[in-house]
């Protein structure tokens, strides 16, 4: 098994906890005994899981935007000063602009990048440095089968998920050996709050993607635990979204982007907003 073994003294960072998939994955983790540190902004939030957990397993909160890169840069010492290890740490804090480009504030396309690929890389590679001499350690980072093929209405989110993605693979591969392991969760639709996050309405979104492609949150964060407890590198919950996914990957381009510029909810809104 790939997870590192719980002690009161080792701890699963999980960033993006707050709210969807991450307080599910944290929720998965404690209840197989790893001890949780919750990170988002909302800490309100945060607590409110911690108390929901901490009969469970030792649960720490800390207040973290992880697109300010000094804060980032305290995450895993604060953890450290607590006395604890970080065992297993989980990028899963994400954000997405739905909708046309010409229309998304410059601002909204460079937060997403900040999140979805800085923070990546910043925490994953602050955490490969302390477990790769300690010969043990665990990474789930959470993708997209959006980022798996290029995709009108969510041009850049889908390129951020396309870096993690590649990104995780990558460093899978590089790390084999050290007894330190990555596992990517790529979800398809889930209900959370990161629609109305974007500023979307969900029952347009839900109305263009088929039933059959949502997955329950907690369903997903399970399969992305799973995935990493048995060293299976990747995983995407669900055999519609993966057989929509492979299929978007390689349908030639003059088919898919006609397609998805037609169906997306966003573009549909834009359009009908001009
Ligand atoms: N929902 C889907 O259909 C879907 C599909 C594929 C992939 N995903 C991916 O799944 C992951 C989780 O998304 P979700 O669907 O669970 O969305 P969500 O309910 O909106 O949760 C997003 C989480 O990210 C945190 N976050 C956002 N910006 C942050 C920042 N600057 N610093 C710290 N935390 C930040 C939020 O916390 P605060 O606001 O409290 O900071 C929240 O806890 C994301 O990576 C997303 O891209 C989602």
């Amino acid at each position: 098994m790939a997870l590192p073994t719980p002690s009161p003294t080792s701890t699963a960072v999980v960033t993006g906890a707050s709210s969807g998939i991450g307080a599910d994955i944290a929720r998965e983790l404690a209840d197989r005994g790893h001890g949780v540190t919750l990170v988002a902004r909302r800490e309100d939030r945060l607590r409110e899981l911690a108390d929901e957990l901490s009969g469970r397993v030792r649960v720490e909160v800390i207040g973290c935007d992880v697109a300010d890169a000094a804060a980032r840069a305290g995450l895993l010492d604060e953890v450290e000063r607590r006395g604890l290890t970080t065992e297993i740490l989980v990028n899963n804090a994400g954000i997405g602009t739905i909708g046309s480009v010409a229309k998304t504030p410059v601002d909204a396309e460079l937060a997403q990048v900040r999140v979805n690929v800085e923070a990546v890389i910043d925490l994953t590679t602050r955490a490969v440095q302390q477990m790769v001499p300690r010969g043990r350690g665990a990474i789930l980072n959470v993708g997209s089968t959006a980022g798996y093929h290029p995709f009108p209405g969510q041009v850049g989110y889908a390129a951020t998920k396309a870096f993690v993605i590649n990104y995780t693979q990558g460093l899978r591969g590089e790390l084999a050996g050290t007894g330190v392991t990555l596992a990517l969760l790529n979800p398809g639709p889930v209900r959370t709050e990161f629609l109305a996050t974007a500023g979307m309405d969900a029952r347009a979104f839900a109305a263009a993607f088929p039933k059959f492609l949502w997955k329950p949150s907690r369903e997903v964060a399970r399969a992305g635990v799973d995935a990493l407890d048995g060293d299976r590198g990747a995983v995407t919950p669900g055999l519609p979204s993966q057989i929509s996914a492979r299929l978007f990957q390689f349908m030639p381009r003059r088919l898919l982007l006609p397609l998805l510029k037609n169906q997306h909810p966003g573009l549909k809104r834009d359009r009908s907003a001009s």
